[in-house]
């Protein structure tokens, strides 16, 4: 709900538009953040246009470009405009408009196309811009993957976004945080999309044992400390997997695919900003600890089932039995004794890498 700032004002919504003009910088921002406040009501078009100092004319303009950007506004005589729907894609003025309203004041750099956020945000903390921030695109030229592996990226209906933060901690301080932060992730989708997403140690997010997104963290460490670390992931969001080659649709999913409708990819994007602003935080002032492992288990994707991984230069088979303090992926082996896997990729069942996870749980 949006309230009059002048002080001591508390009017409701559109009676006391007129104020709002002294905050607003793009009026896009300001008519979409009224139209989603009002709650399907209709928004008048002089209030508006008194808000934004112009014409009704001019509204009427610029609610005709809404419409041109994808948005579906309904328009009634002597009542007003009323939001139907959001553009498929991602919308700047809508994510702005969507950050406003849940009263996210993050710092979000926003691209139509880019070679990739993580690429961009290196970019950005190279030229010293203010962290926490987070670069956001449609589509990316080489996106980047673990391992050095390409992140294939050309789908607008997916998120592409790269958090950017300066931790100025010592390097073994920063051991968890892309489990915690993918966790976070992962815990948000389930609750705000109702999708059963679990989590792959490490990097993974999971729905019916496919692919929905992968994460990759990058960071700049000097000799005791991390200077700069950028969080990207790349979540298959709106992507039509009836276009994806079989070999991929086969191994990977997007939350559209899941849900059986598409998903608000704006509203997604501030929400998931918040959420992983509000992460870090929790995760630099040591907080995150008390609950951390016990939410692992709750949504840890490789949980009982056999897995293998690398150790000491070795394969090794085992059941998976969560991860310890340090975010090593506990493996028992057949003897039970338990062996933690620090890096490196896990493969279900015994043997050859599968990426889909198929595998029968393994009864304890
Ligand atoms: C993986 O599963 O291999 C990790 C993929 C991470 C991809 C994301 S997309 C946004 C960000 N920018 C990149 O270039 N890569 C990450």
């Amino acid at each position: 709900m949006w309230y009059c700032k002048v002080a001591g004002c508390r009017a409701a919504p559109i009676v006391c538009l007129y104020s709002a003009v002294f905050e607003m910088n793009d009026p896009d921002v300001f008519i979409l953040k009224t139209l989603l406040e009002s709650d399907g009501e209709y928004v008048s078009g002089s209030d508006l246009a008194k808000a934004l100092a112009i014409s009704r004319v001019g509204v009427w303009a610029r609610l005709e470009k809404l419409r041109g950007e994808g948005f579906e506004i309904d328009a009634v005589r002597h009542r007003g405009y009323r939001l139907l729907k959001e553009p498929v894609l991602l919308h700047e003025a809508l994510v702005r408009a969507y950050l406003e309203r849940i009263g996210c004041d993050a710092d979000v750099v926003i691209r139509d196309q880019i070679d990739s956020t993580n690429t961009e945000a290196e970019r950005q903390l190279a030229n010293e811009r203010r962290t926490p921030f987070v670069v956001v695109a449609r589509q990316q030229s080489s996106g980047r993957g673990r391992l050095g592996r390409r992140w294939h990226s050309p789908d607008e209906g997916n998120l592409y976004a790269s958090f950017a933060f300066r931790p100025n901690l010592p390097p073994m301080q920063m051991q968890t945080i892309t489990l915690w932060l993918g966790l976070q992730v992962c815990e948000y989708v389930n609750q705000a999309q109702g999708i059963p997403l679990r989590i792959k140690w490490p990097n993974d997010l999971l729905a019916n044992g496919k692919k929905v997104a992968g994460m990759l963290t990058e960071a700049r460490v000097d000799a005791d400390r991390t200077r700069d670390l950028v969080f990207g992931i790349g979540l298959n969001v709106n992507g039509d997997t009836q276009q994806w080659p079989v070999e991929v649709s086969s191994v990977a999913s997007s939350l559209a695919a899941l849900k059986g409708q598409e998903v608000q990819i704006s509203k997604l994007v501030a929400e998931l900003t918040q959420v992983v602003i509000r992460a870090y935080e929790k995760y630099i002032s040591g907080s995150f600890q008390e609950g951390f492992l016990s939410a692992w288990g709750k949504y840890d994707a490789l949980r009982d089932l056999r897995v293998s991984g690398i150790l000491r230069g070795r394969e090794i088979s085992g059941v998976a039995r969560g991860i310890d303090r340090n975010g090593g992926l506990k493996l028992e082996l057949a003897d039970g004794v338990i062996e933690v896997v620090h890096s490196g990729e896990i493969s279900l069942g015994s043997g050859q890498m599968s990426r889909a996870a198929t595998s029968d749980p393994v009864k304890a």
